[in-house]
């Protein structure tokens, strides 16, 4: 009988790993349990005499199928059938990010200038005191010097406060002109307010070859601005002084809300307050600075520019309240472009 017993739990075993589901599970446990079942069956086949040790040992057994069979229960019936799944249903697209406002300011800036020639160049932001200052006819000691707001590193290396170091660097490496370079870069200053920031980019120009004029200047800062704002944007230079350049100005470009009147329904124009905006600095490459970067200004002459992405950036998406704004990576700012 104790053989009996342990093949009917054997059985019992197999069976369960074969249901799938209820009706399965009924089937089984009329098989085990039923009036025919086989366990009566065993009952049934007790002698007298077998009953007093076996009787028990069953009804063990019965309990034991019966607590097999609600486990068994309980787990198909918190089983939810599979889901069906529609391969027809267009799928959930995920967000598309878009680069920095920034970083497309510096591709769309490298693009236009290119279209003109010019290369894409970028050269160190931590440099030495010759290319930054000294070789651009900076002297040490000059008051120059007070207007940059330099960040020392030590006496002789800088953080550079503009790109016109490379204006030097890549003399260098052309040696024989036509030089046509963008040098796009960090810069650092000493400054902080909304509208400046200790770190910013500069975009640097450098044409250098035979014959080169103010008018050259004019014209490729006018395709720029152009291209860049808008067909019905012009600049204007306001004579300036950069130790580096000779002539010097400042350029600005008019404004793009009173169309360079200064004025915006009968009051002063809120964006520019007299009709023009400060882009940047420009200027004839100076004969020494050519002489340093071993270029000889008796057969060439250049010209030089030098300015900021966070600037253009502002001015034409009328960015007017917070420069870091642009830092922040706040998604509710960025998104907007
Ligand atoms: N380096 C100057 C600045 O940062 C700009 C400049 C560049 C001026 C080239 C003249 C020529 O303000």
């Amino acid at each position: 009988m104790d053989q009996k017993i342990k093949n009917t739990k054997q059985k019992i075993r197999q069976d369960l790993v074969l249901i799938k589901n209820i009706q399965d599970l009924d089937t089984l446990s009329t098989k085990y349990l039923g009036r025919k079942g086989e366990v009566n069956k065993l009952f049934q086949s007790l002698s007298p005499k077998e009953k007093a040790t076996y009787g028990q040992k069953l009804n063990q057994l019965k309990n034991e199928i019966e607590k097999e069979v609600k486990k068994t229960k309980s787990l198909l019936l918190n089983v939810k059938p599979d889901k069906k799944i529609d391969i027809t249903i267009p799928g959930i697209k995920p967000k598309e990010g878009h680069l920095h406002l920034l970083t497309q300011a510096i591709e769309e800036v490298e693009d236009i200038f290119r279209s003109l020639g010019f290369i894409r160049r970028r050269y160190p932001e931590v440099e030495s005191d010759w290319y930054y200052a000294e070789g651009l006819n900076i002297p040490k000691d000059h008051p120059a010097r007070d207007d940059q707001e330099t960040f020392y590193v030590n006496k002789s290396v800088v953080l550079t406060a503009h790109t016109s170091n490379g204006q030097l660097r890549e003399m260098e490496r052309v040696k024989i002109p036509p030089i046509k370079m963008i040098n796009i870069g960090k810069t650092y200053r000493r400054q902080a307010s909304n509208t400046h920031s200790s770190m910013f980019h500069q975009f640097e120009g450098l044409m250098i070859d035979k014959d080169i004029n103010i008018t050259n200047l004019i014209g490729v800062s006018n395709y720029f601005v152009r291209s860049y704002f808008g067909p019905d944007r012009e600049i204007r230079l306001r004579p300036h002084h950069f130790q580096f350049t000779e002539p010097s100005f400042e350029v600005d470009i008019n404004c793009s809300l009173c169309k360079g009147t200064g004025k915006k329904n009968g009051k002063t124009c809120l964006v520019c307050k007299a009709g023009w905006l400060e882009l940047g600095g420009a200027g004839m490459v100076h004969p020494k600075v050519l002489k340093n970067g071993g270029i000889d200004p008796n057969k060439y002459s250049g010209f030089a520019f030098g300015w900021g992405i966070e600037r253009i950036v502002m001015m034409k998406h009328n960015i007017t309240n917070n420069l870091r704004d642009l830092y922040l990576s706040d998604l509710r700012f960025l998104k907007q472009f």
